[in-house]
């Protein structure tokens, strides 16, 4: 099959409502997409995913959500004010977003946060505090992060507002080796459940000079992207760069008093990272698919369960015949109570219907029929196959599952 082009895939997510350029009807704001209705569901989903593998999922996460906005002490202690910047020509430009906290005279100036773990970092302490976790343990985070990027590009690849899905794991600094290659093997569990082609899923080690300012050790794991091979997510060994810097700059002690090995330290710190918008993408290009049906082309997505945003589509076979049309609501009112993610559509013949749905990547669509009226029974469509099967409205419920 042949690969999709970034074209195919940008005009798709407008058409059908995924993702539509920011500020569009002023022309635009460079670096910036905005998720449309179908677009919302699929972020939601992923994001969903994510915090149910690594936090609900396990005893040793904790989750957070800080403000965005930060005391401007935490981006020179982290780094980033001397330090986050990109060559541009002979000078280095700085990526952080500064913004004004306040009014006039009294305004401090502050940035937008250019990566969540900044907001993770600066609540080690309360999460000690209030939870007293045994190390190791982890904090995790979703949620926007800004940076000013000289060449924002390539849809959602590069933008200069995006959001990231991060953890911070504390560990014992003799111990990092094994839970480096512990959250490896868990990046790949991740890229699994949502359904990112594996095989296009390559590990780079980074080399020092190439390294973030704080990492000791970082694998990038790329994608193969229509425009080359290039970062997907991260994993970084950040050492207790952080949490030093921030014990120093602050004046707060952030050490943590480690009662089995009654020692105190400083612990050092796993970060993998996840970009949400990166991950939106690597999936719609791994599930974009073109095939021929009825003798007709279609373009269709092959999207999990988990992640597709609407899960089942139901119909009347006939928009002009109130009996289907009764028939059919019932039925839609029995799926969408199981499944809330589900859609009605009377549009157009069935077979447009079918493709509306195959297009937005709907696993399963159900029709109501001639034949319903007289036995109960509906037709179920599976999306990949367009196999139908009949199946009794009784048993529907047990067969499309409820919301995974
Ligand atoms: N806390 C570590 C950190 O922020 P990073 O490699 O700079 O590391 C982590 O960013 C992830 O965030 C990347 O792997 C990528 O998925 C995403 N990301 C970073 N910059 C991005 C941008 N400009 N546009 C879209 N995603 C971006």
């Amino acid at each position: 099959m042949a690969e999709p082009t970034m074209e195919k895939i940008v005009s798709l997510c407008k058409r059908r409502g995924f993702i539509y350029p920011g500020s569009e009807i002023y022309g635009g704001l460079s670096g910036t997409w905005d998720y449309g209705p179908l677009g919302v569901e699929l972020k939601n989903n992923i994001k969903n995913i994510w915090w149910k593998l690594f936090v609900q999922e396990r005893d040793d996460m904790y989750g957070v959500d800080a403000a965005i906005l930060m005391n401007p002490k935490v981006w020179e202690a982290s780094g980033h004010v001397d330090g986050f910047s990109d060559p541009l020509g002979n000078a280095r430009f700085n990526l952080l977003f500064e913004t004004n906290v306040g009014a006039a005279e009294d305004a401090v100036k502050s940035y937008l946060r250019p990566e969540t773990a900044g907001g993770i970092f600066v609540n080690f302490k309360n999460v000690v505090d209030s939870f007293h976790p045994r190390l190791p343990f982890g904090i995790a985070q979703v949620g926007k992060a800004f940076r000013n990027e000289i060449a924002p590009r390539d849809f959602l690849f590069r933008v200069r507002e995006l959001e990231q899905m991060e953890i911070e794991y504390f560990i014992r600094p003799d111990e990092w080796e094994k839970h480096f290659e512990e959250w490896r093997q868990a990046i790949y569990r991740y890229v699994e459940a949502v359904g990112i082609d594996r095989k296009k899923v390559h590990e780079l080690e980074v080399p020092l000079e190439e390294r973030a300012h704080y990492s000791k050790r970082t694998i990038d794991f790329e994608f193969d992207w229509p425009f080359g091979r290039k970062e997907l997510y991260g994993l970084a060994y950040r050492t207790d760069f952080d949490l030093g810097a921030h014990s120093t700059q602050s004046s707060v002690d952030l050490s943590y008093l480690d009662e089995e090995r009654k020692e105190r330290l400083i612990p050092h710190v796993v970060e993998p990272s996840f970009g949400v918008d990166r991950t939106i993408l690597a999936l719609l290009l791994s599930a974009y698919s073109e095939d021929e049906m009825g003798d007709e082309p279609r373009i269709f997505l092959r999207f999990n369960k988990v992640v597709a945003p609407i899960k089942i589509a139901v119909f009347p076979l006939l928009k002009n015949k109130p009996q289907l049309v009764e028939k059919a609501r019932d039925v839609y009112a029995l799926v969408k109570k199981a499944v809330p993610q589900t859609m009605w559509d009377d549009n157009g013949n069935i077979g447009k219907r079918y493709r509306r749905q195959d297009e937005i990547g709907t696993p399963q669509c159900i029709t109501i029929d001639f034949q319903t009226l007289e036995d109960d029974t509906v037709t179920l469509r599976d999306r990949d196959t367009g196999q139908q099967e009949r199946v009794a409205i009784q048993a529907l419920t047990a067969r499309i599952g409820g919301t995974p």
